[in-house]
Formats: C-alpha cells, structure tokens, sequence
C-alpha cells in the first residue's frame, strides 16, 4: 500500500509540492491504517523497518528529492521529515500500547477466577467385601488368632481326602466343583488350610486364614467365587464352648449386639458335632442367613495330620464374607458385589 504512494508518483501526477495537503493526507491515512492493524512486536518491527529502515519507504523519498528541482527541495524536505516525526510519533504510541496489552494479558494469565467452582476430587476406597475381611480379621487378630494363607489351586487330598470327605460325599459330586485336572481343583473352600497348618506346625494352634473358594453355584445368595475366613484353634482342653463363645463375640462386634445368632446342628465330614450359624435379617426382610459352618475337629482329620484326639480337640469354621457383608450392609443380592458398579458401591 505504501509503496504505490512513491515519490515519482506523487510529483508527477499532483504537481511539485501537493505533498503538504492531499497526498500527504492520502499517504498517512494509509501508513495510519498498517499501523493500527498490527497486533505484536514482530509485525511492529517489520512494519517499522519497511518505513523507517535504511531501504525503507522515507529514505527511499530522500534518494529520490535529488530528482526535483533545487528550489523545491528544501520544501519537499521538510514535509518528509514531518511525515518521518508523524509515523515514529505513531510507532511510539503504538508500542506502548502493546506493552499494556501484554502487561494486561499476562496478568489475566495469572489471576485465579475466584468464582469458578473448584474441580471435584473423588477418593478412591476399598471394596466393601475388603473392608468386612479387614474389620473380621482385626476382630479375630485382637483374640489371638494368626492370619496365615493357603493357595487356592488345590489337590482332592488337602481339599477333600484330608478333611474326611470320602470319594460318594456329595460335596465331591462334579457339579459343585471347579476341576482343573482328576488330582487339582479350585478349592471349594478355605478347610484345607486347616490341614496344611496343622501338618507344617505344633499345637496349639490358633489361625484364621481368608480367601477366594470357588464353587459352581450363582443366584441371589451365591456366587462362583467368594470368600471365606476359615478359623482354626487346637489346644488340650478346647469345647464347643469355646466355639460358641469366640463366634458370638466376632459376630456382635461386627453386626451389633442386637443381632439373632441362631446355632443349629448340621453335618460337616471333618467336624464332630457340627453347627450352622444363622443370623436373622435386618430390619424389612424376614428369616435368617447362614453364614458359617462350624465343629469341633474330627478325631479321623486329627489322625490324618498325625495329631493324638486323645491328647487334642479344637474347633473349626469357615465363615462367608459376602453373606456378612449382606448382612452388615443390608445388601438384598449377593451378586452386587462382584458387579463392581460404581452406582452400588458409593453408598456405603
Ligand atoms: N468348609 C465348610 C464350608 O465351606 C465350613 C466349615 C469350616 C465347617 C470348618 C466346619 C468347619 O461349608
């Protein structure tokens, strides 16, 4: 735009000196124009140099004034030189103009906008199912029982064979039973970590042992996988007292002292006598939930570890965990807890 306005045309078309009036104005409204429209330092600078610079537009205008006559040089000069003050006057103003827009911005940059909502840190949190495992472990540790662990691929012997559970015991049947092969299985409970501490250790024993059983059941009150805290306490003078008493106690801390505990005589392979325990439900559903089976060791399963029934007794159990957990948190289906829904576990 400015290189149109040369000096040639300016004394050729408009006569020597119009300069001063119409083309001077003409040529500053169009420097004025580049001027206002440049938006940073880079295009200042180059705008500057292709006026002002050593090759730029006025100096081009000095070269040239050599070409008018002598007289009208002088005059010629000085309303360059006046349009040279103008355009730095106005390259001045403009720096310091985007000196304050850059103040300006970087200090809205740093600001905080007190006003906007701040973002929500959500706290991750343990299963529920962890959590009863965790508050039924403390409650057995603070009793004196051990926590120890037993794997969960087993084989029939420490599964079954150990624990008395001959060959036609329906527990064996297939359909109850993750087989891996005809000697491994997925253990169909924690029971056979009974065997393997009583074989590796000396009574008297006191040991709980939580974990994963695998069974091949699923409806509201069972599931595939779940977990049990097997118990186990071998000593000389042990009774179905002592059975009783230790269950209670765990189960009132954990649910309360106004929960029903209901014992009832069952049949276990590897327990003589054997108990059920069942605890009613809470408030708005009628009838009880078993939650544990129990006995007082059987004399066979003691022989099997090479421990004399006539020198010891003990006590065992397996609770279920989510069947606690049910129970605690008054949860109607069982499945709910593997489904991992965010929806569910946020309430508790
Ligand atoms: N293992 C039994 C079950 O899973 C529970 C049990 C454990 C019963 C210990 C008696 C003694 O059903």
């Amino acid at each position: 735009m400015i290189e149109c306005y040369n000096f040639q045309q300016i004394h050729k078309n408009e006569g020597v000196f119009l300069m001063e009036k119409n083309i001077r104005d003409i040529l500053m409204n169009s420097i004025r124009d580049k001027l206002e429209n440049i938006k940073n330092f880079e295009e200042l600078n180059n705008t500057k140099i292709s006026i002002l610079g050593k090759k730029g537009f006025i100096k081009e205008q000095f070269k040239r004034m050599r070409e008018l006559p002598k007289e009208e040089r002088a005059e010629f000069g000085e309303a360059l030189n006046n349009v040279k003050h103008e355009i730095e006057s106005i390259l001045t103003e403009k720096i310091k103009d985007l000196r304050e827009k850059e103040t300006q911005h970087k200090a809205l940059e740093k600001s905080v906008d007190l006003s906007i909502p701040g973002a929500k840190r959500s706290f991750g949190r343990l299963h529920l199912i962890t959590r009863v495992m965790e508050e039924c472990v403390n409650i057995f540790n603070s009793m004196g029982f051990e926590v120890v662990e037993g794997p969960e691929i087993e084989n029939t012997y420490y599964n079954f064979e150990a624990l008395n559970t001959p060959e036609w015991h329906p527990a064996r049947d297939l359909h109850d039973t993750f087989y891996i092969d005809e000697n491994r299985l997925l253990r169909t409970h924690t029971s056979p970590v009974q065997i393997r501490m009583m074989e590796a250790r000396k009574p008297p024993l006191r040991i709980i042992s939580p974990g994963r059983v695998y069974r091949k059941d699923y409806d509201a009150s069972h599931l595939p996988a779940f977990f049990q805290i097997e118990g186990l306490a071998i000593d000389k003078d042990i009774s179905i007292a002592d059975l009783k008493g230790t269950l209670e106690k765990v189960i009132k801390t954990l649910l309360g002292k106004d929960k029903q505990v209901r014992f009832r005589p069952h049949y276990f392979p590897f327990t003589e006598p054997s108990v059920e325990v069942d605890i009613s439900f809470p408030q708005g559903k009628s009838g009880w939930l078993e939650i544990l089976g129990s006995g007082m060791v059987h004399p066979q399963v003691l022989r099997n570890v090479g421990l004399d029934p006539n020198k010891w007794q003990g006590f065992a159990f397996g609770m279920g965990i989510e069947r606690l957990a049910m129970l605690k948190y008054n949860v109607g289906d069982i499945r709910e807890f593997p489904r991992n829904s965010l929806n569910f576990l946020k309430l508790f």
